[in-house]
Order: C-alpha cells, then sequence, then structure tokens
C-alpha cells in the first residue's frame, strides 16, 4: 500500500473567488482561506453545505408540525440544530459538516479525510488538530469518573475526554458546547452568541414549547448582530462580548444547555445511534457471518486482542465496542494537519497553535493539566491532576461501530486522533508490526506496509496487547471483514 503524502497548494486569487461563489451571502467579506483548499476540496465543500441545507429544510419542516411526544420533540430540536449552518459565525458551517450520516457521522469529504484529516471551521483558514470523532454513540459515554479498582478514567466525550459531563450530567451534551465557539470550529464569539442566533430560527415556537417561554426572553443590546459576525475569540478585555444584564446572562447559560441537551438527545435517537448493524442482526440470530467475517471476529476476541478495548458488550453492557478508557497506541503524526502550520496570527489576528510544528497532542494528560485552549466544554477537576502523568498521550478508545460506513468503496476514510492512518487495512497492519518492523526513512515508499514512523508520543505507549500480534495478511484482512459488519442500516428496528 503506497500513499502520496503530497499537500494539494493552490495558490492567489483563483482560490478566493472561488471561495465567494460558494459562501453563503451573510458571510463577512475578507474571507482568509487555506493552501489546502483546492478547487476539488472547495467543490466538496459546497456538495456537503447544499445536503445540509436540503436535510435542515426537510427538519424544519417537521417542526412546524411537531409530533405530540416530548421526546421525540426534544429529538427534533436537535437534529435541526445538528444542521442548522446559523449557529456558526459566517453561517456556513453546521455541526453536521463534520458528522455526515454517509460516512457514519464523521467527516464527509474524502480529499480532506486523505490529506489533512482535519476539517476547516467557520473561517475556512483555520483547522483544528483532531479528527472529526462519530458522534453516533458518543451520548452513551458514561459521565467522566475515576474508578479506583482500575486506577483509571472512564468515560467522557472527545478524543482527550475533556466533556466530562459532571456539570449538566451529560458528556454528550456538554460536547456540544464546545464547538460554537471553537474558533477553529463554528467560531461565535459568545455562548449568547449561538442562543440569539437559535432565537432568530424557526424551531423558536418549538424550543419554547419543550424548554419555556423564558427560553429566548433575553433584552439584547442592539449592537448583538455586529458582536455576533465577528470570528471569536473575544479579546481577553471583553470575554463576554455581548454586554447582557447578570439575570440574562444566566438565562442564556440555562437556554445554551438545554439547546447542547437537545442536541445529545438527537445524538442518542434511534436514527443516529441505531444497533441495526450486522453484527447486531448475528447476534439477535436473523442473520449469519460469512467464514471470513466469523474468522475475523475470533480473532477480534482472542490473538488480536482487540476486544480487551474495543469490548464487544457482556451482560448488562451494550456492545459499543469501547470501554470508555484511553490508551496510547502509538499512533504517528499526521505531519498533513494544516494545524501545524497554524502558528502566526491569521488575517483576523488570531494564532491557533503558538507553538507550530513542536506541537505534540498529549490527549488525556494534557486536558487535566491544561484544559483544552481552544474549547472547553467542562472545567477539569483540580483534583485529577495528579492522574495526568499516567494519562499523557492517551486518547479514548473510539467505538469501532460504523467505522467502515462510506458512500462508496473508494471513499478515502480518515483513523486515530489526527487521521494518520488511511483505511482500516492500515491500522489492522500497524497494531500487528508496530513493534515488529523499522522505521520509515523521510519519504519511504515503504511506510505503512514495510516501516512505520516514530509514535507522535511514547508516553504511556501501551506494548503490551498491540504491536506484534503475529497475524497473517490473511488474518488482517479477516479483522478488517469483521469490522465491516459494524455498519448501521443492515436491518430495520422493527
Ligand atoms: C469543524 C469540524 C467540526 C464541527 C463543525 C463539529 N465537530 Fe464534532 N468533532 C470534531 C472533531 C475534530 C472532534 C474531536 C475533537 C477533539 O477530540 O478535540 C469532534 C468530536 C465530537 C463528538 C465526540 C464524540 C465522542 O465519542 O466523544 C461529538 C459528540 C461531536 N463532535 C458532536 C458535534 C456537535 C453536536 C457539533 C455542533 C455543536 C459538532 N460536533 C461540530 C469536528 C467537528
Ligand atoms: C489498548 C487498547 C486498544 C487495543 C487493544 C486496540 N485498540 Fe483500537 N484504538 C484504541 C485507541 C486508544 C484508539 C485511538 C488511537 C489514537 O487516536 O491515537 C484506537 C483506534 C482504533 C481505530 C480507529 C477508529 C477511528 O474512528 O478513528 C480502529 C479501526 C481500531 N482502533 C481497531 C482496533 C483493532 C482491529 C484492534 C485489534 C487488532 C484494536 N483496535 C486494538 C485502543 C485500542
Amino acid at each position: 500500500m503506497t500513499r502520496s503524502r503530497g499537500v494539494p497548494i493552490l495558490v492567489g486569487g483563483a482560490i478566493i473567488s472561488l471561495f465567494i461563489a460558494v459562501a453563503s451571502a451573510a458571510a463577512i467579506d475578507i474571507e482568509p482561506t487555506s493552501a489546502t483548499l483546492t478547487p476539488q476540496v472547495l467543490k466538496a465543500i459546497a456538495q456537503v453545505e447544499a445536503e445540509i441545507d436540503r436535510i435542515e429544510a426537510q427538519t424544519v419542516e417537521r417542526v412546524t408540525a411537531p409530533p405530540d411526544n416530548q421526546v421525540q420533540q426534544i429529538e427534533l430540536l436537535g437534529k435541526v440544530m445538528l444542521y442548522d449552518k446559523e449557529l456558526s459565525v459566517n453561517r456556513n458551517e453546521a455541526c453536521a459538516f463534520c458528522h455526515m450520516p454517509e460516512t457514519g457521522f464523521t467527516g464527509p469529504i474524502s480529499e480532506l479525510n486523505r490529506t489533512t484529516g482535519a476539517y476547516p471551521g467557520s473561517v475556512r483558514s483555520r483547522y483544528s488538530e483532531r479528527k472529526p470523532q462519530t458522534h453516533s454513540y458518543a451520548p452513551l459515554s458514561p459521565v467522566l469518573h475515576y474508578n479506583p479498582g482500575q486506577d483509571d478514567l472512564v468515560g467522557g466525550n472527545f478524543w482527550d475526554m475533556r466533556a466530562t459531563g459532571r456539570r449538566i450530567g451529560n458528556p454528550a451534551a456538554e460536547q456540544a458546547e464546545g464547538p460554537p465557539t471553537n474558533p477553529v470550529e463554528m467560531g461565535l464569539t459568545d455562548i449568547a452568541c449561538v442562543v440569539y442566533r437559535a432565537s432568530q430560527r424557526p424551531y423558536r415556537d418549538l424550543f419554547q414549547k419543550v424548554w419555556g417561554v423564558q427560553a429566548f426572553a433575553i433584552a439584547w443590546p442592539n449592537d448583538v448582530e455586529q458582536v455576533c459576525s465577528r470570528p471569536g475569540p473575544p479579546p481577553v478585555s471583553d470575554s463576554k462580548p455581548v454586554h447582557l444584564s447578570d439575570s440574562d446572562r444566566g438565562r442564556a447559560a440555562a437556554t445554551f444547555d438545554q439547546m447542547a441537551q437537545s442536541i445529545a438527545g438527537y445524538e442518542a435517537s434511534a436514527e443516529v445511534t441505531a444497533f441495526t448493524s450486522k453484527f447486531d442482526a448475528v447476534m439477535a440470530g436473523k442473520a449469519q457471518f460469512t467464514p471470513d467475517e466469523q474468522a475475523g471476529y475470533a480473532l477480534f476476541r482472542g490473538k488480536a486482542n482487540c476486544n480487551t478495548c474495543h469490548r464487544d458488550g457482556g451482560p448488562g453492557e451494550d456492545p459499543l465496542f469501547t470501554d470508555f478508557t484511553a490508551s496510547n497506541i502509538g499512533t504517528p503524526a499526521n505531519p498533513q494537519l494544516p494545524y501545524y502550520l497554524e502558528d502566526k496570527p491569521d488575517a483576523l489576528n488570531y494564532t491557533a497553535n503558538p507553538v507550530g510544528r513542536s506541537f505534540i497532542d498529549g490527549g488525556v494528560g494534557s486536558f487535566l493539566i491544561k484544559g483544552h485552549p481552544l474549547s472547553e466544554p467542562s472545567v477539569p477537576d483540580a483534583r485529577w491532576l495528579p492522574l495526568a502523568p499516567k494519562t499523557n498521550g492517551r486518547f479514548q478508545v473510539p467505538t469501532l461501530r460504523n467505522v467502515d460506513k462510506r458512500p462508496d468503496p473508494d471513499f478515502v476514510k480518515a483513523y486515530g486522533h489526527n487521521g494518520y492512518f488511511k483505511s482500516l487495512k492500515e491500522i489492522v497492519h500497524f497494531y500487528n508490526t508496530r513493534d515488529v518492523l523499522q522505521r520509515c526513512q523521510p519519504n519511504d515508499p515503504g511506510e505503512g506496509t514495510a516501516c512505520w514512523p516514530a509514535p507522535e508520543s511514547t508516553a504511556n505507549m501501551n506494548t503490551k496487547t498491540v504491536g506484534n500480534l503475529g497475524l497473517t495478511d490473511a488474518e488482517e484482512n479477516q479483522l478488517v471483514s469483521f469490522m465491516q459488519t459494524l455498519t448501521d442500516g443492515y436491518m430495520s428496528r422493527d
């Protein structure tokens, strides 16, 4: 398996004019662009935006004649907000932009998955340091807690567990509070802007019906439109630039929580967290694995040790293919993350990554020590600070459900926290041979087959259960076949 590691580059006015052509009319005039936004990527972005508009329009229509069932109303509110571009500073980026159904609710643009791994924000020149996770099954993660028996942290959302759920009792809801004001994602400057934008939308009435008429009864300052069309982060001297009375500030915060809880409600709904894969059908006795899938499942639970972290369930335990702990499997850095280049002030004078090329993602450990500079939906609990050294370099075990879901076989998906891996075969080969193959030389043509680059971080790297599995090529393929049975939509839920 060889692959091109070149970043597509296109310079000059061509990008800018193309960008304006696809941007919504309400976008601010000066739109900084990135070297990675090639015409091909811009076209794919425009297609995703159009699909999001289509789904949003359909959902808005359902909002006008909502179901009677209150839980369904909450799910509907969650969906209509998850597909709402207006909740981003330039009115161009819904949550769904990085989480589309055709890829199992992760990144929908093959070319970005193949290269950057990360996705551009509402300010299109800004990228975060990580690959979008799937948001399906995320609401089933427990509130982050310390388990003294395991001497480990369990639960939360995000690769570094930083959406703990300890404030509002729901990690996925606290997660949903991160992207709207993350300067490299949806980019609003104040959570009050998220509430203000929602108050202007056709789902306002349904929101008030579910959560109460106080939700949007806020005296907005005259300059709210203007303040909220400026990309974040806010100036240090004015950290909440929408100036509200103390009680309106409290109300906006409560409404923001309810928006987030509604979004988590949709993510937990049967439409998203479906349990309808071939694996589920086999477990229910309604289908049979092929011989390769069966052999792969046996390896997954046996010789390959996958099941020790990607749990396939047990008595009283849903098969979620994660145990909600964190590990360092030794994933190499992804040199194509645009984040490495974000070390100078951008056109809006914001520097996402002051340390540039020397950035190393410390995962859970760095969340415990310094929070997350870009988005911190939950405050780190200072009492967990002593756990930082042994959680450094570790990332939450992701669910494997829908890990192969893709619109067509040639569509590339990225894997791992930084999107380094580009296929399931490649990551399985890595688990099998990380400690067996030699280190790659610069531009080594054998990368991914005959050699591996150094891990991004060797802190707390697992060397017991992964790295040298002694699997044959055929066995690697069987593991891939098994993971392909985890795609939802194989059976209906009735
Ligand atoms: C620009 C792309 C982008 C946008 C927009 C975005 N996300 Fe994400 N999402 C990501 C990335 C990247 C991660 C992993 C980030 C990390 O770990 O720091 C992620 C992680 C998540 C997770 C965590 C899953 C888990 O298992 O822990 C959930 C849930 C989620 N996003 C939902 C949302 C919601 C809801 C919104 C809108 C309010 C949203 N995302 C907007 C890129 C995006
Ligand atoms: C020690 C715990 C552990 C074991 C054992 C393990 N994994 Fe993982 N797995 C992880 C962690 C942690 C990540 C995220 C790594 C990162 O982001 O750097 C991951 C990531 C993945 C991903 C990428 C998913 C995504 O959405 O990006 C796949 C696929 C995967 N593992 C499959 C397997 C298979 C197959 C096996 C057995 C051969 C296995 N894992 C064994 C902990 C483990």
